[in-house]
């Protein structure tokens, strides 16, 4: 299966350094540094990104593409059995599947065919947003109609 490696990867790497520098931001207060947060447990279930990617840079993929379909963590991904916030490993959500193929389709769309169709250029990449614009379900586009003649 095709692994992949995002150009929106480089870019959230950047973000998660900026925010490394921020988070060391004002000296600790004179009763010690506060206890350290607990890390996200580690992704168990990626099937189509790095399975070595940072925590920081999938959360900021999965906010881009919460942010392009205008949707919410919750639209792709179960609740937990708990009841208490969100399965993000389980798979039982059609949407997340569906997801995962459009991870797959957009990397391909970028690496194999959009690099075929320029070979001499760096063409502009395709991401979720490129076709959604905001909406879970991509809207047709209907072209104003024709002025003239
Ligand atoms: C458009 C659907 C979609 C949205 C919205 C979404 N995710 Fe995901 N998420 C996925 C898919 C698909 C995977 C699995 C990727 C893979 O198989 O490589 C995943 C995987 C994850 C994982 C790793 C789970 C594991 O253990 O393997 C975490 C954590 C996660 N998402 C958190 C979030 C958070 C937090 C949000 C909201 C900010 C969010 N996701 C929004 C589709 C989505
Ligand atoms: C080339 C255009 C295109 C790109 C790029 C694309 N999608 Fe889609 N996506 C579609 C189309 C078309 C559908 C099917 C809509 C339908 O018929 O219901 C769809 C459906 C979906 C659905 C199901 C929506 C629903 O509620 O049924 C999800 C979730 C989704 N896409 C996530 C993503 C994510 C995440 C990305 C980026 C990794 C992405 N898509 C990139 C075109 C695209």
């Amino acid at each position: 299966m095709l692994r992949l490696n995002f150009p929106t990867l480089a870019l959230t790497a950047s973000l998660a350094a900026a925010g490394a520098l921020y988070a060391q931001g004002p000296a600790a207060p004179a009763d010690g540094p506060p206890p350290p947060r607990p890390p996200m447990p580690a992704p168990s279930n990626l099937q189509a990104l790095p399975k070595d990617i940072s925590s920081e840079s999938l959360r900021s993929l999965m906010r881009a593409y919460s942010g392009q379909l205008g949707i919410g963590c919750g639209y792709c991904h179960a609740p937990s059995a708990s009841g208490h916030g969100l399965d993000f490993a389980s798979d039982a959500k059609r949407e997340k599947v569906i997801a995962r193929a459009m991870i797959l389709m957009t990397a391909d769309i970028n690496a194999k065919y959009l690099a075929a169709a320029l070979p001499n250029e760096k063409p502009m990449t395709v991401d979720c947003g490129t076709c959604h614009r905001g909406h879970a379900e991509p809207e047709p586009f209907v072209p104003p109609p024709h002025e003239g003649h």
